[in-house]
């Protein structure tokens, strides 16, 4: 523990009075749905989520995200239902877990206007204040009549009332990208007055929205907006626009916080911009957000890739904010506000800006975190680890994220750990990953478990390409296998020797020049890496893939910066179409291609081709090691997933405990590898 006087100085551990409302300290986590809830509802796995993060001492959670007001505003990605009355008691329940530990708990709500499809929930039209369709979503909005108008209003009203019932201390009303600000702009507005036309027009459905939901919560209850304050989008809302609906949101007397992002969302482009992914700018819109505090004087909130202590600090020291949001920060790790408190801060698990939280739940997925797997899964995933009974000696192989979770896991348990290493540096296809200078950060989830291996003792043999004999040599209780994979090339009919790997590529071992063929079987990461390196050092590229999508793996806001770069390079981008023969023709290569819809074929020719498929396990040691285990490598599917310890002794001569974890068994990705091993070893 800091000494009293120490912590009281720290400016993101002073409190912070709202109204009647305190925050016991600066940090928040702002509004993002995870997509848990289930039939709608904020359940049990919510409202664990949320108490985490509470428990550990963020001060204000801003609960769901775009929580839905109005049964045309279907949700995007597994929303809360708030136009159910149902959703006062889960609300109720989330409210009360986290009142527990002193957290103040407020929900976004918000109706989607265009940024929602009409072919989902109950297939009501979709509607905006044009006929504008949003290109993220594809949809085209029926333009609102009067009569829209008005139930939408009071269906804000309704909502709002519910979340009062509940027990909630506030709402947010969302104004970026959705109905609201689509009123705003004149982009995405062309009603005739009293609602379209000026910005005072365009801001009366607002108002209106706002003066329906003071009349049904009082002024007490404390309501927000968060909102653009310049889409910067030509012919957009502009940053006068922005200053000027500030100083009206403060004046109207309706609205107690302002809660600032800048840009727009209606492009997959726009929303990165939004809320920045690894290898952008740290903080881009904090003195923006200062600029609009010091214009209106008024309670004003933020957040956008605000990842770590020192830059929320400054941002509340500057005065640039009053509450500073550090949200997929918490995802990463729950426990912020506790290890700043403990004086821990070196010990936060740092958000790597990865984006798989993000991302997936664009893709119908919900949100988890690629290094930390308990996030998402607090039912049943510890976010620290519990002591063993009985101390056991734990032999790992292999230092790439399987690997260091399970020496990090098992070392918290108090097992003696020693990880055997074949390369002489820990990160396996992470610090492959980590080459790409836009994805330097990926490291810190190597570095974070290599710091908690170091804090817990656990032995490193680097360099070390270890054997049967080595491994059983240490006489242990439990052999963890994480050896990972070698790249997967090959795979065509013929020419199999005359391909290199991504790996190649991006390792820096094949430099490639002219004609490249890049085949991307896989849809990852690896294949958009290695295409920038190539098409960057000069060479002419080619990326094919037999999916009908590009780099589906890489998903939507990962995909915006590998576009913005290969987009200005000599790249051709080529689907559905499948390599299957590679030759060589005098000095050049001769592809052949064909499809899997059939009934096609063509050449290309070129002076090299990367192949880019997957990893295929290194699965040798694994094997040398199965006889003389006690379970034969096998692993109770049913005890793992009840969260048992694993039992497996079946073999009489055997001498220890096998498993195999990561991509040593097949290729997934980090978050896979990751959570193999803290859901196998979190109960050794
Ligand atoms: C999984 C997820 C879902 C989100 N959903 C919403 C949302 O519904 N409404 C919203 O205003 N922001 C949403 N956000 C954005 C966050 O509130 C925040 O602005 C963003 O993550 C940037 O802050 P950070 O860098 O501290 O994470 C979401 C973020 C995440 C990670
Ligand atoms: S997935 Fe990446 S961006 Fe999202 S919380 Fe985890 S580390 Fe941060």
């Amino acid at each position: 523990m800091l000494p009293v006087t120490k912590m009281s100085m720290d400016p993101l551990l002073q409190p912070y009075q709202l109204k009647h409302l305190i925050f016991k300290n600066r940090i928040m986590t702002t509004a993002h749905e995870p997509a848990y809830p289930e039939e709608g509802m904020p359940k049990e796995r919510y409202r664990a989520y949320h108490a985490e993060r509470a428990k550990a001492g963020v001060a204000l959670t801003m609960t769901a995200g775009s929580a839905a007001v109005s049964l045309d505003s279907p949700p995007v990605f597994n929303n809360i239902l708030a136009f159910k009355d149902e959703v006062v008691p889960w609300m109720k329940d989330l409210a009360d877990a986290c009142h527990e530990y002193g957290a103040a708990v407020m929900i976004q709500l918000t109706h989607l206007g265009r940024r929602t499809r009409w072919d989902k929930n109950f297939w009501l039209p979709i509607v905006s204040p044009s006929h504008n369709k949003e290109a993220a979503h594809r949809a085209f909005p029926k333009k609102m009549e009067d009569w829209d108008i008005e139930r939408i209003i009071s269906d804000y009203a309704d909502a709002a009332e519910r979340m009062l019932a509940a027990g909630l201390d506030g709402i947010e009303l969302q104004a970026y990208g959705h109905l609201m600000d689509q009123f705003w702009s004149p982009l995405t507005n062309t009603l005739e007055e009293p609602y379209g036309g000026s910005l005072d027009n365009r801001l009366k459905f607002t108002f209106d929205v706002l003066h329906a939901i003071r009349k049904r919560v009082g002024s007490q209850f404390i309501v927000g907006v968060r909102y653009t304050g310049d889409e910067v989008l030509e012919g957009g809302l502009n940053k006068t626009d922005g200053l000027a609906i500030s100083h009206r949101l403060k004046a109207s007397g309706m609205v107690d916080f302002l809660n600032i992002v800048r840009g727009h969302i209606d492009t997959d482009a726009g929303l990165t911009d939004l809320i920045p992914i690894q290898g952008m700018a740290s903080a881009p819109h904090l003195d923006f957000s200062g600029e609009i505090r010091a214009a209106t004087q008024f309670a004003t909130f933020h957040a956008a890739r605000i990842q770590d202590v020192a830059t929320a600090r400054h941002a509340i020291a500057a005065g640039k904010v009053d509450m500073i949001g550090m949200t997929r920060a918490h995802m990463t790790d729950p426990h912020i506000v506790r290890k700043i408190v403990e004086g821990r801060e070196d010990q936060i698990r740092p958000c790597v800006g990865a984006n798989y939280c993000l991302d997936r739940i664009y893709q119908g997925g919900a949100a988890y975190c690629i290094h930390n797997p308990a996030t998402g899964r607090e039912l049943f995933m510890p976010h620290e680890i519990e002591p063993a009974k009985v101390k056991r000696k734990v032999v790992v192989i292999g230092a790439g994220p399987a690997g260091l979770e399970a020496a990090r896991v098992a070392a918290e348990r108090g097992h003696a750990v020693i990880v055997f290493e074949a390369a002489s540096k820990p990160g396996g296809q992470v610090r492959l990953t980590a080459r790409s200078t836009r994805r330097q950060e990926m490291i810190g989830i190597i570095d974070w478990r290599m710091e908690r291996c170091a804090a817990r003792g656990v032995q490193f043999r680097f360099d070390t390409l270890a054997e049967e004999a080595d491994v059983a040599a240490e006489r242990p209780d439990v052999v963890l296998v994480a050896t990972g994979g070698f790249p997967h090339t090959d795979i065509l009919e013929s020419g199999n020797d005359l391909v290199v790997s991504t790996w190649d590529v991006i390792s820096g071992n094949a430099a490639l020049r002219g004609r490249v063929l890049l085949f991307d079987d896989a849809g990852d990461h690896a294949a958009l890496q290695a295409a920038e390196f190539i098409a960057t050092a000069g060479a002419k590229l080619e990326i094919m893939t037999p999916d009908r999508t590009f780099a589906p793996e890489v998903m939507a806001m990962n995909l915006v910066p590998y576009m913005r770069s290969l987009q200005t390079l000599d790249v051709t981008f080529t689907v559905t179409f499948r390599l299957e023969r590679v030759s060589r023709e005098g000095g050049e290569l001769l592809a052949v291609v064909g499809s899997d819809y059939g009934g096609v074929r063509k050449e290309r020719r070129v002076d090299h081709v990367v192949v880019n498929h997957g990893t295929i396990p290194n699965d040798e040691l694994y094997f040398s090691l199965k006889a003389n285990s006690h379970n034969f490598g096998a692993v109770d599917q049913a005890r793992l997933i009840a969260g048992l310890p694993q039992e497996g002794a079946t073999n009489p001569r055997g001498m220890y405990l096998l498993f195999r974890i990561g991509d040593a068994v097949s290729a997934r990705n980090t978050h896979a590898a990751i959570y193999d091993a803290l859901r196998l070893v979190k109960d050794l």
